[in-house]
């Protein structure tokens, strides 16, 4: 089965942020010169994805504008001969079909992607969380994709072992592995947010699945969950109670970009691998490092 489609939830109102989400929508949050969203975008496209869902709430059009044609700055660039910088700006207008569909209250993850069920085909999608950044080759997208048309076209999310102490940050399955290279899960259960003593497992889903059309039946089971919203979690544990569900452990560095800590590493580690910036980024480091009092 081609997964040709992919939901980026964006509607969130990025607390962790304020004050700049105050008026900038956190995903456009620039990394070096792009915005977070950019690279999440370009992950999709790179692991296959034709077309990108953008679930959106008031004030977050500069997201839909930044991936269409401005041609008036196309044409200001032209007549001063700003020729890369042209060609740059075009990419990003022509990168993927976009299209977007408003949560008209933010209910939670699981409701974000109920909204989209009238733009979803037949076929399995993806869905990419804005403010998670997975950096690696093959892109994250395409390794679930893989492992999804290996195991039956099935549904598979990505996870990532974590400490103990961080479990309560995150969805945890629960399941057994099917073969010997310890990658793939078969799933048991999915538990959002549980505390430490009483976690199955320390397999973390940082926001990146393959989800399959009938994960909509169970998004309309399911109750208001952890912090009042409707959990992805529940009814994807829903799911894998009725048909086989696995996960995969990705390759790949994942930053937490939606709080200032996984923005400062992502950062610093663009920088850092960037041939424009790494030598002066080093410098600076180590600069500033001896200034400090
Ligand atoms: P978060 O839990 O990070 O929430 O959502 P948030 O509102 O973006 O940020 P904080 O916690 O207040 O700082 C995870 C993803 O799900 C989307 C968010 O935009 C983010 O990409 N989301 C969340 C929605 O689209 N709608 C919702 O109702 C909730």
């Amino acid at each position: 089965m081609k997964i040709k489609q992919a939901v980026i939830p964006v509607a969130g109102k990025g607390t962790r942020f304020l004050p700049a989400t105050k008026e900038i929508p956190k995903e456009m949050i620039p990394i070096i010169d792009r915005p977070m969203i950019h690279y999440i975008v370009q992950e999709a496209i790179d692991s296959g994805i034709e077309q990108i869902i953008f679930v959106n709430s008031t004030h977050k059009e500069s997201i839909e504008n930044y991936f269409d044609r401005n041609y008036a700055l196309e044409k200001f660039l032209e007549s001063n001969n700003k020729l890369k910088e042209l060609e740059l700006i075009q990419k990003i207008g022509t990168m993927a079909e976009i299209v977007s569909v408003r949560q008209k209250e933010q209910l939670g993850l699981g409701h974000a992607i109920l909204v989209t069920e009238a733009l979803i085909g037949h076929d399995n999608f993806a869905v990419l969380l804005g403010d998670d950044l997975i950096v690696g080759t093959p892109p994250c997208t395409q390794q679930l994709i893989k492992t999804s048309a290996a195991n039956g076209d099935n549904p598979v999310i990505g996870i990532m072992d974590v400490p103990k102490n961080d479990v309560s940050k995150y969805g945890i399955i629960d399941g057994t592995f099917i073969n010997a290279d310890h990658k793939t899960v078969l799933m048991k259960e999915m538990i959002e947010k549980p505390t430490p003593a009483k976690t199955p497992t320390t397999w973390a889903t940082p926001g990146r699945y393959i989800l399959s059309r009938d994960i909509f039946d169970y998004l309309k089971q399911i109750k208001r969950g952890a912090g009042g919203e409707y959990q992805l979690t529940d009814a994807i544990n829903l799911m894998c109670k009725n048909r086989s569900v696995f996960a995969h452990f990705f390759s790949g560095k994942r930053y937490d970009t939606g709080n200032i800590f996984g923005y400062l590493e992502a950062t610093m580690n663009f920088a850092l691998n960037d041939a424009r910036l790494r030598e002066y980024s080093i410098e600076l480091i180590k600069k500033l490092s001896k200034e400090l009092p």
